[in-house]
């Protein structure tokens, strides 16, 4: 246990970071650093998922499908796990996790440091073996347990339609033409999307990316594209104009390109939300690294594609998500490669 206290107020309004990623053209492009939200959060921060996390909450509780007594439980291999662990165990609740026995090192010490119980799930049964695994606890003790269910929980599109959407609209004078982000529950991208959409009257891009193969190592993304893959209810594809497949090596080579490009540069902080520049600025790197999660890599390898497509105009403004912190991730098989 740590002795961080969760402060659910520095979740939502993160900054918008410039970053010049080397395109043909010069639009411009901006990232919005998500572990900004709980930023002083341990195993590196918060992540786009703290807010899903709190608005899937606040759902829940103002329907009164979340009452004191439940035990709140989610399968997750990744941020949301913690983030729902940290939220709802702050808020009084138990907690388990359901999750696969190779899940980042810093997202399972997360989810302890929240005093959450983890039921861990053997990795090589598929991911459908832990949301197996998760429906068998709840069908025991069907009225113990309380599921926010990321997949499914319109709280999960609705919270970035409310709050993703209009940050990036406001933080760039509704002058946004590009909205780029990984789909994993398609969440972030059918959410701000639909905003973005309703915020400019539809004078918006929204390019969904996903890996380009079932077998990758782009932590938070799904492949989708043909198999028999669970759809989740929260992607609607309908809200996208495009959408790009990365390849695990492009996302890495990206996510090193962005550490070495700023390591000795200031980034331009276009608008900081509501944290004052120093304090972006303190936290923006680790270690004196710029060092982003994989997939915030694959959100600047697919706006590259836009680049080399043509797609992009020279007053074009681009806003893709870097979803986490790479720290978190030390532990994975490809992080040395990615580091050295
Ligand atoms: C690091 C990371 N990036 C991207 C995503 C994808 O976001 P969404 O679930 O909203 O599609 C996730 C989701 O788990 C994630 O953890």
């Amino acid at each position: 246990m740590t002795d961080y206290v969760v402060d659910e107020s520095t979740i939502f309004e993160t900054p918008l970071v410039e970053l010049d990623l080397g395109l043909t053209s010069e639009a411009t492009v901006y990232a919005k650093v998500e572990w900004f939200n709980l930023y002083d959060a341990p195993h590196g921060g918060g992540s786009v998922k703290s807010r899903i996390a709190k608005g899937m909450l606040d759902g829940a509780e103002a329907r009164g499908d979340l009452e004191p007594g439940v035990t709140v439980i989610e399968p997750t291999s990744g941020n949301t796990g913690s983030e729902v662990a940290r939220l709802a165990s702050d808020r009084g609740y138990d907690v388990e996790i359901v999750m696969p026995d190779n899940a980042a090192g810093g997202k399972v010490e997360a989810v302890r440091d929240a005093g959450a119980t983890i039921h861990f799930v053997d990795a090589n049964r598929g991911y459908d073996a832990v949301i197996e695994e998760c429906e068998g606890i709840i069908a025991a003790d069907p009225d113990a347990y309380y599921r926010p269910n990321q997949y499914e929980n319109p709280d999960n599109p609705g919270t970035h339609e409310r709050t993703t959407a209009r940050e990036i609209y406001e933080a760039t004078d509704g002058d946004v033409t590009h909205f780029v982000a990984g789909v994993g529950t398609g969440g972030t991208v059918t959410g701000t999307g639909r905003g973005l959409i309703d915020l400019s009257d539809g004078d918006v891009e929204i390019v969904g990316f996903e890996p380009d193969e079932p077998l990758h190592a782009i932590d938070g993304l799904k492949y989708l594209k043909t198999g028999d893959h669970y759809h989740p209810e929260t992607y609607d594809e309908s809200v996208l104009d495009e959408t790009a497949y990365v390849t695990t090596d492009d996302a890495y080579d990206r996510a090193r390109e962005l550490r070495e490009r700023y390591l000795d540069r200031a980034v331009p902080i276009a608008d900081s939300g509501k944290h004052d520049e120093a304090t972006v600025r303190e936290h923006l790197r680790v270690d004196d690294q710029f060092v982003v999660g994989t997939s915030a890599g694959g959100g600047a390898a697919a706006v590259a594609g836009l680049d080399e497509a043509g797609a992009l105009a020279d007053d074009d403004v681009v806003v893709f998500m870097l979803c986490d912190r790479g720290d978190k991730y030390a532990d994975i098989p490809l992080w040395d490669a990615y580091l050295s």
